[in-house]
Protein backbone atom coordinates (compact mmCIF):
# COMPACT_ATOMS: atom_id res chain seq x y z
CA UNK A 1 0.00 0.00 0.00
CA UNK A 2 1.74 3.28 -0.58
CA UNK A 3 1.74 5.74 1.62
CA UNK A 4 0.01 9.33 0.91
CA UNK A 5 0.23 12.30 3.59
CA UNK A 6 -2.21 15.73 3.28
CA UNK A 7 -2.42 18.28 5.38
CA UNK A 8 -5.30 21.02 7.28
CA UNK A 9 -5.86 23.11 9.85
CA UNK A 10 -9.14 21.13 9.92
CA UNK A 11 -10.36 24.07 12.05
CA UNK A 12 -13.84 24.93 9.61
CA UNK A 13 -14.09 21.51 7.38
CA UNK A 14 -15.98 21.76 4.59
CA UNK A 15 -16.79 19.76 1.34
CA UNK A 16 -13.06 21.10 -0.62
CA UNK A 17 -11.50 19.47 2.43
CA UNK A 18 -13.69 15.93 1.60
CA UNK A 19 -12.53 16.12 -1.90
CA UNK A 20 -9.14 16.32 -1.27
CA UNK A 21 -9.68 13.55 1.35
CA UNK A 22 -11.32 10.99 -1.03
CA UNK A 23 -8.69 11.95 -3.99
CA UNK A 24 -5.82 10.94 -1.04
CA UNK A 25 -7.97 7.62 -0.26
CA UNK A 26 -7.90 6.53 -3.74
CA UNK A 27 -3.79 6.77 -3.83
CA UNK A 28 -3.32 4.53 -0.77
CA UNK A 29 -2.89 4.48 2.67
CA UNK A 30 -3.91 8.30 3.89
CA UNK A 31 -1.97 9.98 6.51
CA UNK A 32 -3.51 13.64 7.81
CA UNK A 33 -1.23 16.34 9.40
CA UNK A 34 -3.45 18.80 11.71
CA UNK A 35 -1.72 21.78 12.42
CA UNK A 36 -1.18 22.49 15.62
CA UNK A 37 -3.01 25.33 17.33
CA UNK A 38 0.50 27.02 18.03
CA UNK A 39 0.65 27.52 14.39
CA UNK A 40 -2.70 28.91 13.35
CA UNK A 41 -2.81 31.02 16.14
CA UNK A 42 0.82 32.27 15.05
CA UNK A 43 -0.11 32.28 11.29
CA UNK A 44 -3.37 33.11 10.79
CA UNK A 45 -6.12 33.80 13.75
CA UNK A 46 -7.00 31.15 16.74
CA UNK A 47 -8.48 28.21 16.05
CA UNK A 48 -12.25 28.11 16.31
CA UNK A 49 -11.97 24.45 17.53
CA UNK A 50 -9.06 22.76 19.50
CA UNK A 51 -6.38 20.37 18.37
CA UNK A 52 -7.54 17.73 20.26
CA UNK A 53 -11.21 18.47 18.43
CA UNK A 54 -9.81 18.54 15.22
CA UNK A 55 -7.59 15.68 15.45
CA UNK A 56 -11.10 13.80 16.51
CA UNK A 57 -13.36 15.07 14.02
CA UNK A 58 -10.58 14.30 11.07
CA UNK A 59 -9.83 11.00 12.63
CA UNK A 60 -13.34 9.84 11.80
CA UNK A 61 -13.39 11.01 7.96
CA UNK A 62 -13.68 8.10 5.87
CA UNK A 63 -10.72 7.33 4.28
CA UNK A 64 -8.23 8.86 6.90
CA UNK A 65 -6.01 5.85 8.36
CA UNK A 66 -3.84 7.97 10.67
CA UNK A 67 -3.90 11.71 11.89
CA UNK A 68 -0.56 13.28 13.30
CA UNK A 69 0.01 16.72 14.42
CA UNK A 70 1.82 19.16 12.24
CA UNK A 71 4.05 21.58 14.58
CA UNK A 72 4.93 24.28 11.44
CA UNK A 73 3.59 25.78 8.04
CA UNK A 74 6.31 23.88 6.43
CA UNK A 75 5.16 20.07 5.66
CA UNK A 76 9.17 18.80 5.49
CA UNK A 77 9.50 17.60 9.12
CA UNK A 78 6.74 15.55 8.91
CA UNK A 79 7.60 14.33 5.32
CA UNK A 80 11.00 13.24 6.68
CA UNK A 81 9.71 11.53 9.32
CA UNK A 82 7.00 9.50 6.90
CA UNK A 83 8.65 9.82 3.14
CA UNK A 84 5.14 9.21 1.87
CA UNK A 85 5.04 8.13 -1.82
CA UNK A 86 2.56 11.02 -2.45
CA UNK A 87 1.78 14.54 -0.83
CA UNK A 88 -2.13 15.68 -2.05
CA UNK A 89 -3.02 19.88 -1.95
CA UNK A 90 -5.35 21.29 -3.38
CA UNK A 91 -4.25 23.05 -6.98
CA UNK A 92 -4.85 26.21 -5.22
CA UNK A 93 -1.47 27.07 -3.90
CA UNK A 94 0.95 27.39 -7.05
CA UNK A 95 0.71 31.17 -6.06
CA UNK A 96 0.59 33.10 -3.38
CA UNK A 97 1.74 32.43 0.15
CA UNK A 98 2.05 28.86 0.20
CA UNK A 99 4.13 28.81 -3.38
CA UNK A 100 7.42 28.40 -1.10
CA UNK A 101 5.20 26.19 1.14
CA UNK A 102 4.97 24.09 -2.18
CA UNK A 103 8.29 24.00 -3.81
CA UNK A 104 10.10 22.70 -0.47
CA UNK A 105 7.49 20.09 -0.83
CA UNK A 106 8.16 19.31 -4.21
CA UNK A 107 11.99 19.58 -3.60
CA UNK A 108 11.89 16.93 -0.01
CA UNK A 109 9.52 14.29 -2.02
CA UNK A 110 12.39 13.77 -5.09
CA UNK A 111 15.02 12.68 -2.29
CA UNK A 112 12.94 9.21 -2.27
CA UNK A 113 10.99 9.17 -5.70
CA UNK A 114 7.65 11.12 -4.17
CA UNK A 115 5.22 13.12 -6.28
CA UNK A 116 2.83 15.97 -5.43
CA UNK A 117 -0.38 15.35 -6.51
CA UNK A 118 -2.91 18.73 -6.90
CA UNK A 119 -6.56 17.81 -7.06
CA UNK A 120 -8.70 20.60 -8.61
CA UNK A 121 -9.67 23.68 -6.07
CA UNK A 122 -13.40 23.25 -5.34
CA UNK A 123 -15.06 26.12 -6.39
CA UNK A 124 -17.57 28.27 -4.30
CA UNK A 125 -15.79 28.01 -0.69
CA UNK A 126 -14.50 30.62 0.37
CA UNK A 127 -12.87 30.62 3.71
CA UNK A 128 -12.74 33.80 4.58
CA UNK A 129 -16.08 34.50 3.99
CA UNK A 130 -16.82 31.42 6.46
CA UNK A 131 -14.24 33.05 8.52
CA UNK A 132 -16.25 36.81 8.61
CA UNK A 133 -19.85 34.66 9.01
CA UNK A 134 -18.27 33.26 12.47
CA UNK A 135 -17.17 36.64 13.53
CA UNK A 136 -20.49 38.76 12.78
CA UNK A 137 -22.53 35.58 15.17
CA UNK A 138 -19.80 36.77 17.63
CA UNK A 139 -18.58 35.30 21.08
CA UNK A 140 -19.97 34.68 24.56
CA UNK A 141 -18.37 36.82 27.88
CA UNK A 142 -17.42 32.62 28.61
CA UNK A 143 -15.72 32.26 25.56
CA UNK A 144 -13.70 35.43 25.54
CA UNK A 145 -12.26 35.63 28.71
CA UNK A 146 -10.72 32.05 28.53
CA UNK A 147 -9.08 33.00 25.02
CA UNK A 148 -6.20 35.62 26.79
CA UNK A 149 -5.33 32.24 28.97
CA UNK A 150 -5.78 30.09 26.07
CA UNK A 151 -3.20 32.42 23.26
CA UNK A 152 -1.10 32.96 26.64
CA UNK A 153 -0.15 28.98 26.05
CA UNK A 154 0.26 28.81 22.22
CA UNK A 155 1.65 32.02 20.96
CA UNK A 156 5.67 33.31 21.77
CA UNK A 157 4.02 36.68 22.83
CA UNK A 158 1.05 38.43 22.52
CA UNK A 159 0.49 42.16 20.80
CA UNK A 160 -2.62 44.33 22.29
CA UNK A 161 -3.59 47.46 21.26
CA UNK A 162 -5.36 49.98 22.83
CA UNK A 163 -8.75 50.79 21.67
CA UNK A 164 -11.15 53.43 23.40
CA UNK A 165 -14.60 52.54 21.52
CA UNK A 166 -16.19 51.03 19.14
CA UNK A 167 -14.51 52.01 16.23
CA UNK A 168 -10.87 51.91 17.48
CA UNK A 169 -12.23 48.43 18.47
CA UNK A 170 -13.22 47.24 15.16
CA UNK A 171 -9.44 48.04 13.81
CA UNK A 172 -8.03 46.03 16.52
CA UNK A 173 -10.58 43.66 15.65
CA UNK A 174 -9.89 43.65 11.75
CA UNK A 175 -7.18 44.58 10.87
CA UNK A 176 -4.58 41.80 8.68
CA UNK A 177 -1.40 42.41 7.10
CA UNK A 178 0.03 39.27 5.01
CA UNK A 179 3.74 38.93 5.09
CA UNK A 180 4.84 35.90 3.57
CA UNK A 181 3.35 32.89 4.81
CA UNK A 182 2.43 34.84 7.69
CA UNK A 183 -1.46 36.80 8.94
CA UNK A 184 -0.28 39.31 11.36
CA UNK A 185 -3.23 40.81 13.64
CA UNK A 186 -3.66 41.99 16.97
CA UNK A 187 -4.25 39.65 19.59
CA UNK A 188 -6.65 41.69 21.85
CA UNK A 189 -7.33 45.37 22.76
CA UNK A 190 -5.73 46.91 25.63
CA UNK A 191 -8.36 49.56 27.01
CA UNK A 192 -5.89 52.62 28.09
CA UNK A 193 -7.09 54.71 31.35
CA UNK A 194 -5.05 57.71 29.21
CA UNK A 195 -7.32 57.04 26.15
CA UNK A 196 -10.24 56.36 27.90
CA UNK A 197 -10.03 59.64 29.63
CA UNK A 198 -8.40 61.97 26.97
CA UNK A 199 -10.78 60.87 24.33
CA UNK A 200 -13.34 62.31 27.32
CA UNK A 201 -11.41 65.55 27.38
CA UNK A 202 -10.32 64.88 31.33
CA UNK A 203 -7.16 63.71 32.95
CA UNK A 204 -5.94 60.86 33.72
CA UNK A 205 -6.61 61.03 37.53
CA UNK A 206 -9.05 58.15 37.93
CA UNK A 207 -11.40 60.78 37.49
CA UNK A 208 -13.78 58.88 34.76
CA UNK A 209 -15.26 56.08 36.71
CA UNK A 210 -16.23 52.71 36.67
CA UNK A 211 -19.42 53.43 34.93
CA UNK A 212 -18.04 55.57 32.08
CA UNK A 213 -14.97 53.02 31.68
CA UNK A 214 -17.20 50.18 32.04
CA UNK A 215 -19.51 51.79 29.04
CA UNK A 216 -16.52 52.25 26.65
CA UNK A 217 -15.83 48.47 27.56
CA UNK A 218 -19.30 47.54 26.11
CA UNK A 219 -19.06 49.91 23.31
CA UNK A 220 -16.05 47.80 21.98
CA UNK A 221 -17.42 44.23 23.06
CA UNK A 222 -20.29 44.91 21.25
CA UNK A 223 -18.90 45.03 17.79
CA UNK A 224 -15.57 42.60 18.84
CA UNK A 225 -15.07 39.28 19.56
CA UNK A 226 -10.45 39.44 20.70
CA UNK A 227 -9.78 39.68 24.50
CA UNK A 228 -9.85 42.70 26.13
CA UNK A 229 -7.39 43.84 28.87
CA UNK A 230 -9.14 46.52 31.25
CA UNK A 231 -6.08 49.48 32.50
CA UNK A 232 -8.06 49.19 36.04
CA UNK A 233 -5.74 52.39 37.38
CA UNK A 234 -5.15 51.51 40.98
CA UNK A 235 -8.46 49.05 41.25
CA UNK A 236 -9.63 51.51 44.00
CA UNK A 237 -10.78 50.76 47.38
CA UNK A 238 -9.65 47.24 48.41
CA UNK A 239 -13.74 46.54 48.47
CA UNK A 240 -14.32 48.63 45.21
CA UNK A 241 -12.37 46.66 43.70
CA UNK A 242 -14.08 42.85 44.30
CA UNK A 243 -17.08 44.63 42.28
CA UNK A 244 -15.36 45.60 39.71
CA UNK A 245 -13.91 42.07 39.02
CA UNK A 246 -17.33 40.69 39.07
CA UNK A 247 -18.17 43.37 36.74
CA UNK A 248 -15.57 42.83 34.64
CA UNK A 249 -16.36 38.94 34.84
CA UNK A 250 -19.77 39.35 33.88
CA UNK A 251 -18.69 41.59 30.90
CA UNK A 252 -16.66 39.02 29.38
CA UNK A 253 -13.20 41.28 30.07
CA UNK A 254 -10.41 38.57 30.24
CA UNK A 255 -7.76 40.55 32.77
CA UNK A 256 -7.67 43.74 34.16
CA UNK A 257 -4.42 44.90 35.32
CA UNK A 258 -3.81 47.81 38.45
CA UNK A 259 -1.05 49.58 39.78
CA UNK A 260 0.53 49.95 43.19
CA UNK A 261 0.15 53.30 43.77
CA UNK A 262 -2.25 55.53 46.18
CA UNK A 263 -3.82 58.96 46.57
CA UNK A 264 -4.19 60.82 43.40
CA UNK A 265 -2.85 58.43 40.72
CA UNK A 266 -1.28 60.34 37.97
CA UNK A 267 -0.41 58.85 34.28
CA UNK A 268 3.12 57.03 35.07
CA UNK A 269 4.46 58.85 31.96
CA UNK A 270 4.74 61.69 34.42
CA UNK A 271 7.61 59.62 36.41
CA UNK A 272 8.73 61.59 39.31
CA UNK A 273 7.28 64.66 37.62
CA UNK A 274 4.33 64.49 39.52
CA UNK A 275 3.86 63.44 43.37
CA UNK A 276 3.02 60.04 43.33
CA UNK A 277 3.23 57.81 46.06
CA UNK A 278 3.44 53.78 45.90
CA UNK A 279 1.62 51.79 47.99
CA UNK A 280 2.74 49.73 50.80
CA UNK A 281 3.41 45.79 49.84
CA UNK A 282 1.14 44.48 52.33
CA UNK A 283 -1.86 46.49 51.08
CA UNK A 284 -1.68 46.13 47.69
CA UNK A 285 -1.30 42.67 47.52
CA UNK A 286 -4.55 42.87 49.95
CA UNK A 287 -6.24 44.54 47.37
CA UNK A 288 -4.80 41.50 44.56
CA UNK A 289 -5.80 38.65 46.98
CA UNK A 290 -9.75 40.12 47.74
CA UNK A 291 -9.93 40.87 43.80
CA UNK A 292 -8.94 36.98 43.44
CA UNK A 293 -11.43 36.04 46.25
CA UNK A 294 -14.34 37.57 44.68
CA UNK A 295 -13.38 35.81 41.05
CA UNK A 296 -16.37 33.81 39.80
CA UNK A 297 -14.44 32.25 36.43
CA UNK A 298 -11.04 30.25 36.71
CA UNK A 299 -10.12 32.25 33.81
CA UNK A 300 -10.34 35.99 34.45
CA UNK A 301 -6.51 37.31 35.60
CA UNK A 302 -5.61 39.94 37.55
CA UNK A 303 -2.49 41.68 36.33
CA UNK A 304 0.27 43.27 39.47
CA UNK A 305 1.62 46.68 37.91
CA UNK A 306 5.16 47.47 39.73
CA UNK A 307 5.48 51.02 39.62
CA UNK A 308 8.81 51.54 41.00
CA UNK A 309 11.12 51.79 38.06
CA UNK A 310 8.86 54.57 37.46
CA UNK A 311 9.13 56.06 40.87
CA UNK A 312 12.61 55.38 40.96
CA UNK A 313 12.45 52.65 43.99
CA UNK A 314 14.84 50.41 41.98
CA UNK A 315 15.16 47.34 40.46
CA UNK A 316 15.72 45.13 43.88
CA UNK A 317 12.18 46.71 45.01
CA UNK A 318 10.37 46.28 41.85
CA UNK A 319 11.72 42.35 41.83
CA UNK A 320 10.57 42.47 45.70
CA UNK A 321 7.33 43.47 45.01
CA UNK A 322 6.67 41.10 41.44
CA UNK A 323 7.14 38.39 44.12
CA UNK A 324 4.94 39.05 46.50
CA UNK A 325 2.21 40.23 44.38
CA UNK A 326 2.13 36.48 42.75
CA UNK A 327 2.45 35.12 46.35
CA UNK A 328 -0.94 37.10 47.01
CA UNK A 329 -2.28 35.65 43.81
CA UNK A 330 -1.75 37.86 41.14
CA UNK A 331 -1.72 35.67 37.39
CA UNK A 332 0.86 38.19 35.96
CA UNK A 333 2.88 41.32 36.53
CA UNK A 334 3.29 44.06 34.11
CA UNK A 335 6.77 45.78 34.34
CA UNK A 336 6.62 49.97 33.51
CA UNK A 337 9.32 52.03 32.54
CA UNK A 338 9.31 56.00 30.98
CA UNK A 339 12.82 55.68 30.16
CA UNK A 340 14.19 55.70 26.38
CA UNK A 341 16.40 52.91 26.73
CA UNK A 342 15.09 49.35 27.94
CA UNK A 343 17.68 48.25 29.93
CA UNK A 344 16.27 48.67 33.21
CA UNK A 345 13.42 46.71 31.54
CA UNK A 346 15.58 44.03 30.11
CA UNK A 347 17.34 43.91 33.49
CA UNK A 348 14.02 43.32 35.53
CA UNK A 349 13.22 40.32 33.08
CA UNK A 350 16.08 38.75 32.91
CA UNK A 351 16.07 38.66 36.81
CA UNK A 352 12.32 38.06 37.11
CA UNK A 353 12.75 34.88 34.95
CA UNK A 354 15.65 33.79 37.03
CA UNK A 355 13.45 32.55 39.82
CA UNK A 356 10.18 32.40 38.14
CA UNK A 357 9.57 30.66 34.47
CA UNK A 358 5.72 30.76 34.41
CA UNK A 359 3.82 33.76 35.56
CA UNK A 360 2.95 35.99 32.72
CA UNK A 361 4.85 39.06 31.95
CA UNK A 362 3.43 42.60 30.20
CA UNK A 363 5.70 45.23 29.16
CA UNK A 364 4.56 48.33 27.74
CA UNK A 365 7.08 49.81 25.35
CA UNK A 366 5.72 53.65 24.86
CA UNK A 367 8.62 55.15 25.86
CA UNK A 368 11.40 52.57 24.55
CA UNK A 369 9.76 51.98 21.33
CA UNK A 370 12.66 51.07 19.10
CA UNK A 371 12.51 47.43 21.12
CA UNK A 372 11.05 44.70 18.90
CA UNK A 373 8.27 42.27 20.05
CA UNK A 374 11.04 39.32 19.34
CA UNK A 375 13.79 40.94 21.75
CA UNK A 376 11.17 41.47 24.37
CA UNK A 377 9.52 37.88 23.90
CA UNK A 378 13.39 36.22 23.72
CA UNK A 379 13.47 37.69 27.36
CA UNK A 380 10.51 36.04 28.54
CA UNK A 381 7.87 38.92 27.94
CA UNK A 382 3.99 37.66 27.16
CA UNK A 383 2.46 40.42 26.53
CA UNK A 384 3.13 43.45 24.89
CA UNK A 385 1.09 46.68 24.72
CA UNK A 386 0.89 49.36 22.61
CA UNK A 387 -1.15 51.57 24.99
CA UNK A 388 -2.01 54.75 23.14
CA UNK A 389 -1.37 54.46 19.69
CA UNK A 390 -4.58 55.05 17.96
CA UNK A 391 -5.28 58.00 19.96
CA UNK A 392 -1.89 59.81 19.62
CA UNK A 393 -2.25 59.10 15.79
CA UNK A 394 -5.77 60.60 15.26
CA UNK A 395 -5.59 63.66 17.38
CA UNK A 396 -2.99 65.04 14.94
CA UNK A 397 -4.53 64.45 12.23
CA UNK A 398 -7.65 65.83 13.19
CA UNK A 399 -6.19 68.98 14.51
CA UNK A 400 -4.58 69.23 10.78
CA UNK A 401 -7.92 69.27 9.59
CA UNK A 402 -9.89 71.71 11.67
CA UNK A 403 -6.71 74.04 11.30
CA UNK A 404 -7.43 73.74 7.43
CA UNK A 405 -11.24 74.77 7.51
CA UNK A 406 -10.48 77.59 10.04
CA UNK A 407 -7.43 78.51 7.45
CA UNK A 408 -9.24 78.53 4.55
CA UNK A 409 -12.91 79.53 5.58
CA UNK A 410 -14.03 76.30 3.51
CA UNK A 411 -12.95 72.60 3.53
CA UNK A 412 -11.84 72.30 -0.07
CA UNK A 413 -9.01 71.90 1.51
CA UNK A 414 -9.35 69.44 4.05
CA UNK A 415 -10.78 66.71 1.65
CA UNK A 416 -7.52 64.91 1.00
CA UNK A 417 -6.49 64.31 4.39
CA UNK A 418 -10.45 62.69 4.94
CA UNK A 419 -11.67 59.86 3.53
CA UNK A 420 -14.69 59.94 0.87
CA UNK A 421 -18.08 60.54 2.16
CA UNK A 422 -19.07 57.20 0.27
CA UNK A 423 -16.51 55.64 2.54
CA UNK A 424 -17.44 56.39 5.96
CA UNK A 425 -20.82 55.77 4.88
CA UNK A 426 -19.87 52.07 4.12
CA UNK A 427 -16.93 51.70 6.80
CA UNK A 428 -19.85 50.14 9.24
CA UNK A 429 -21.82 47.52 6.93
CA UNK A 430 -25.92 48.03 7.51
CA UNK A 431 -26.49 51.51 7.78
CA UNK A 432 -28.19 51.86 4.17
C1 LIG B 1 -2.49 53.81 30.10
O1 LIG B 1 -2.48 53.52 28.90
O2 LIG B 1 -3.38 54.47 30.61
C2 LIG B 1 -1.43 53.32 30.97
C3 LIG B 1 -0.11 53.06 30.41
O3 LIG B 1 -1.65 53.22 32.15
S1 LIG B 1 0.81 54.50 30.60
O4 LIG B 1 0.08 55.61 29.98
O5 LIG B 1 2.09 54.30 29.97
O6 LIG B 1 0.97 54.74 32.03
MG1 LIG C 1 -3.44 54.07 32.78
Amino acid sequence: MKKVYLAMSADIIHHGHINVIDEARKLGEETVGILTDQVIATYKRFPVIEFEQRKKIVENLKGVSAVIPQDTLDYVPNLLKLKPDYVVHGDDWKTGIQKEIREKVIETLKEWGGELVEVEYTKGVSVSRLDQTLQEIGTTPQIRISRLRKLLEVKPILRFMEAHNGLTGLIVEKLRISQGDIVKQFDGMWVSSLCDSTVKGKPDIELVDNSSRLNTINDILEVTTKPIIMDGDTGGHVEHFAYLVKSLERLGVSAVIIEDKVGLKKNSLFGTDAEQEQDSIEHFSSKISRGKQAQVTEDFMIIARVESLILKAGLEDALKRAKAYIEAGADGIMIHSKEKEPDEIFEFCREFRKVNKKTALVAVPSTYSQVRESELAELGVDIVIYANHLLRSAYPAMIDTAQRILENERALESEECCMSIKDILHLIPGGS
